[in-house]
């Protein structure tokens, strides 16, 4: 029988029973770049750290059991994660991406994927007839649910049965969820992403970036492109997102209790025109994750009433943080206008409805009646 989820965030099952490390609870960081040879072709199992190292490798055993893949590659940023993925791809190859992603993968793929000979078709995967977008060439889809910032809600079962219908992979970049709330492996995707700079590492402190599969010969096919590219996750922030994880369950629980309470707030301030959080029954795609999902996670996107508001509300906020990033204890409120999407072409942001007056919002885990009242009060002033 599998583990509970909060469990396998603490316990690594295979581990359990041995005293290596002196019983200490806590993996060791090896912070090492490399390993002495008993012999000439002999190894203790570690070679160099580009290729492994203990610490990264524990690591990837916790987030490889929380997605349910057969391995887990730890990598320096969850965009570091997403350019490794793309060299399972050559030139000639066409993607179908979702439309509505975060900027910085919009951008790898517009400058970096496609001067490498990469196409890519845009859909709005939650409402568009993706079938209808695959081509001969045509070797995956690329999708996030929800969006950023969007929250556009994809039924990954069903876009895996046309992903395999035609030979392609299905990758899910998971990061808005988190293992916790979402396992899109388990709903047929191929490949998972996280950027663990979010939810898993959890704190705001690391960077940091997943590639999770199920599939033996891509795993083996990454295992190839880490050592040959170079990105892996160092031995510290190892241990850092390790520990991050340990309370990502309670962490994503009271974020979404949070945000369940600002966003029923939001939609009744004068000021604020549109609140999108799946978690609201009126969200589009709020029956799919009901399916889909345990949770619906603690990211909102809203819209005030004109630019001049937004701007002076990012102006005006104080422990409630203007910044970039997402998924840590504290909450960011971002402008993806010019953070987050500042490099995405205009019309791209304007078909996905992204305004100069859309604000995300990361709900953190502060009590809610202090992040009410500290909206509150900048409401009142702008
Ligand atoms: C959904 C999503 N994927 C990937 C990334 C990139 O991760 P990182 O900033 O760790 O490189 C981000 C960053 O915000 C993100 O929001």
């Amino acid at each position: 029988m599998e583990r509970g989820i909060n469990t396998r965030c603490l316990h690594l099952e295979e581990t359990e029973g041995k005293t290596d490390n002196y019983g200490a609870l806590t993996f060791p960081i090896y912070q090492t770049a490399t390993y002495a040879h008993p012999a000439v072709g002999q190894s203790t199992g570690y070679d160099y750290s580009r290729l492994q190292n203990p610490t990264r490798e524990h690591l990837e055993k916790v987030v490889a059991s929380l997605e349910g893949g057969i391995d887990a590659l730890a990598l320096s940023t969850g965009i570091a994660a997403i350019t490794l993925m793309m060299e399972l791809f050559k030139p000639g190859d066409h993607l179908i991406v979702e439309s509505d992603l975060y900027g910085g993968s919009i951008r790898l793929f517009n400058n970096v994927s496609e001067k490498n000979g990469i196409e890519f078709s845009r859909v709005a995967c939650s409402n568009e007839d993706v079938e209808s977008h695959v081509k001969d060439n045509t070797k995956a889809i690329y999708i996030e649910t929800p969006t950023n910032p969007m929250m556009n809600v994809t039924d990954i079962g069903a876009l895996a049965g046309i992903a395999k219908k035609h030979g392609l992979l299905l990758i899910v970049d998971n990061t808005f969820l988190s293992p916790y709330f979402q396992n899109p492996l388990k709903l047929g995707a191929d490949i998972v992403i996280h950027s663990g700079t979010k939810y898993l590492g959890g704190h705001n402190d690391t960077l940091a970036g997943f590639i999770v599969t199920n599939n033996e010969e891509i795993s083996e096919k990454l295992r190839f492109l880490i050592k040959t590219t170079g990105a892996g996750l160092s031995p510290f922030d190892s241990f850092l997102l390790e520990r991050g994880i340990k309370t990502l369950g309670i962490r994503m629980e009271r974020a979404q209790e949070n945000a369940f309470a600002l966003a029923e707030w939001l939609k009744k301030q004068d000021v604020v025109t549109k609140v999108i959080y799946p978690g609201l029954p009126e969200h589009p795609g709020h029956e799919i994750m009901k399916k889909q999902a345990r949770g619906f996670g603690a990211m909102i996107t809203f819209d005030l009433d004109t630019k001049e508001h937004a701007i002076a509300l990012l102006e005006k906020v104080r422990m409630i943080k203007f910044a970039e990033s997402l998924g840590g204890v504290e909450t960011l409120i971002t402008y993806p206008t010019t953070q987050t999407h500042a490099d995405v072409p205009v019309e791209i942001r304007e078909k996905n409805g992204i305004t100069d007056s859309t604000l995300r919002l990361s709900v953190g885990i502060e009590d809610s009646k202090d992040l009410i009242a500290e909206l509150e009060v900048v409401f009142k002033c702008i």
